[in-house]
């Protein structure tokens, strides 16, 4: 029997669940006619401030324009380091060098895939002036640790949290410290159906910078106290991103329910499953499994018709772009075995469990039929 395919996400299969209301949303904002930063834009600024429990939030125009904003606000600028880890988006590193800072990378922590506080002091030069952890794939960066360094010696912390709404580190959802920026691409889980992002923070102050920013400077109209850009959340985006965030809590519990279920049909196999850090809750953006057969686990579920992803496959300072900052192999080895070994499977709420076992059937089998020479690399994978 022909088995379905499995695409790797499905946005009209989720927007075919909620039609009406974003149809409605939609049309409310064009009768209005008005389209940037207007009332759907308040409304959700103070909506998803309150999802993230903090008192302030600020719609940009995409996720690298709010971590560019947030750095900006928070005086980054020329001369400056920036510290974050090498395997996130290239977006996180090219918003550093938007605020006219340089990136300086530190490893990660093998078990979380995100920053190690451990190494986070050895990087500190009297030019760093913020530090960024990402909270890759919706889990937690563990944050104690990364602000008490932090704040002994006056950085910033700026939290990544694109991947992350609605994810929690000791119990409070993210950003765990004062000042964190979402995204929201499409592809998130809370995508608009376009560009988006968003400053969320504990400062009156700093929000309010933020503000001015994202509109020239302009503490009135037409008048720019300050230089700024253009970087303002449009009402389209805002109120399809309101009709969702009513559903987000839910789910994201059902994608921890069924990453439960890939956890437990892959413990088997061997393939490296995400861990859970005990300090939070993760709202699994990505199912992320690890294993140095991934390029032949990728061929042979997309013969059988699963799309992956590998997030990502370059750790930044290996690629071209950012040779300059003379970063050589070997410098990050966490990060780079990260970068080989990866591969995200689908995981979307829309999803059945039915799609998710049969995922996890073609992985087994493909252990299975592998050679007796490639058993050595399911040995190598379980270390
Ligand atoms: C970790 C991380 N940081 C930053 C961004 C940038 O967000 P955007 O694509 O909205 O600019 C993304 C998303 O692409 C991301 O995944």
């Amino acid at each position: 029997m022909q088995r379905a395919r499995i695409p790797f996400l499905d946005l009209p299969r989720q927007y075919a669940g909620m039609r009406e209301e974003i149809d409605a949303a939609l049309a409310r904002v064009i009768s209005r006619g008005r389209f940037i930063l207007g009332p759907e834009v308040e409304a959700f600024e103070g909506e998803f401030a309150a999802f993230c429990g903090k008192p302030y939030a600020i719609g940009l125009g995409s996720g690298t324009e709010a971590l560019h904003l947030a750095l900006w606000a928070a005086g980054v600028g020329q001369g400056d380091e920036v510290i974050t880890v090498p395997n996130t988006a290239v977006a996180t590193v090219a918003a550093i060098e938007l605020a006219g800072a340089r990136p300086v990378f530190v490893d990660i922590d093998p078990r979380s895939y995100n920053l190690d506080p451990s190494l986070l002091q050895a990087a500190i030069t009297p030019r760093t002036k913020a530090i960024i952890p990402v909270h890759l794939y919706g889990q937690a960066a563990d944050m104690e640790p990364t602000l008490g360094v932090a704040a002994k010696q006056g950085i910033k912390v700026i939290e990544d949290c694109a991947q992350a709404h609605g994810a929690t580190y000791k119990g409070k959802p993210l950003p765990f410290g004062e000042v964190g920026m979402f995204s929201f691409y499409p592809t998130k889980n809370l995508g608009g159906y376009g560009d988006g992002g968003m400053v969320v923070t504990d400062k009156k102050d700093f929000a309010e910078r933020v503000s001015w920013l994202r509109e020239y400077g302009w503490t009135e109209r037409y008048f720019s106290q300050y230089r700024g850009t253009n970087s303002r959340l449009d009402e389209i985006q805002a109120a399809v991103l309101r009709v969702k965030l009513q559903r987000l809590r839910q789910w994201n519990e059902r994608r921890r329910s069924l990453a439960g279920l890939y956890d437990r049909l892959l413990s088997k196999t061997p393939v490296t499953i995400p861990m859970r850090m005990e300090y939070g809750e993760p709202v699994y953006h990505l199912y992320v499994l690890r294993s140095p057969a991934r390029g032949k686990l990728k061929n042979f579920l997309k013969e059988k018709g699963v799309d992956t992803l590998i997030h990502y496959p370059y750790p930044i300072h290996l690629m071209p772009a950012y040779a300059d900052l003379a970063y050589g192999e070997g410098s990050f080895p966490q990060a780079e075995a990260h970068a080989r070994e990866v591969l995200s499977l689908p995981l979307y709420a829309e999803m059945g469990e039915k799609e998710v076992e049969q995922v996890a059937e073609l992985i087994v089998e493909f252990f299975q039929t592998l050679g007796k020479s490639e058993t050595k690399i399911k040995g190598a994978a379980r270390r």
